[in-house]
């Protein structure tokens, strides 16, 4: 059985398919059409991992900032893109250096993509991070994961409590599904858009969930119902897996 949802691909920008690149077809084509049309003069990557969607980002805007908890997406990508440099460290405490920065340069801050930590405290640090700063310009930020029950709530949560300047939500952008591979019914992928204008005063627009019935459905059979509630025993099992030698799921991401 083919398990992979993300190729094969076509499209006029040629992806490089060495660099592993964490999004279904549907993503893809989004994240492609939309940068296309951006064209951003500076953008933001938050979670690069092997550079699978950090190579669109580079192509379109003429500089990008990729910030990762960990030094191995820099180390493996830092020679193939030179209009990115490479910030390592936990995103909601290295996103307001980076916006100083751009400031200081004189330089338009057009996009962020959110992709780094997906847990609903995570997603809402970072959230919380973009939004604290008095950005000049628009900004268009798109959010992997949308359909994650955790990560969904952390958007949700976010937008409701911070309205302001917010011109367009919609958490269902791209709808997610039950992820492909060996995990059993469990929610990924998705994108969900916003776009903030600091100079946008009228009345704050609704928060658009254009697929809430279809999340609340696939939610109702899906292993988030019970792991979801039983995240308070995930420490133990990492402590279990290192002593019998297993390779926790999340680890990927630290060295490859
Ligand atoms: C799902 S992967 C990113 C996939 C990539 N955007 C793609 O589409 O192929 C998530 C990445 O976020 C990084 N990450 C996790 N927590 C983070 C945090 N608090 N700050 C920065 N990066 C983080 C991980 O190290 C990992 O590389």
């Amino acid at each position: 059985m083919i398990d992979n949802i993300g190729k094969p691909f076509f499209s006029s920008f040629k992806v490089d398919e060495s660099l592993n690149w964490q999004m279904s077809r549907a993503e893809k084509y989004t994240l492609i059409g939309l940068l296309q049309e951006l064209k951003p003069d500076v953008a933001i990557e938050i979670g690069t991992y092997q550079g699978g969607s950090l190579q669109v980002i580079s192509h379109y805007s003429k500089n990008v900032y990729s910030i990762d908890i960990s030094k191995a997406p820099g180390d493996l990508l830092a020679s193939r893109f030179s209009n990115v440099e490479f910030v390592v460290g936990d995103s909601s405490r290295c996103l307001i250096d980076i916006f100083e920065k751009i400031k200081n340069d004189n330089r338009r801050l057009d996009f962020i993509l959110v992709d780094g930590d997906h847990t609903r405290k995570g997603v809402y640090r970072d959230l919380e991070a973009i939004y604290s700063y008095p950005h000049i310009h628009p900004v268009t930020i798109l959010m992997h994961d949308s359909f994650n029950p955790e990560c969904r709530k952390g958007i949700r949560d976010f937008l409701k409590k911070h309205p302001e300047h917010i011109t367009y939500a919609e958490l269902d952008y791209v709808t997610g599904s039950y992820w492909h591979n060996d995990t059993y019914r469990e929610m990924w992928g998705g994108l969900a858009m916003v776009k903030m204008d600091p100079n946008h005063k009228s009345a704050p627009i609704e928060i658009g969930q254009s697929q809430k019935h279809l999340f609340a459905g696939t939610y109702l059979h899906s292993i988030h119902l019970i792991k979801d509630r039983l995240q308070f025993l995930f420490p133990l099992k990492r402590k279990i897996f290192k002593m019998l030698g297993k390779k926790n799921r999340a680890e990927i991401y630290d060295t490859f």
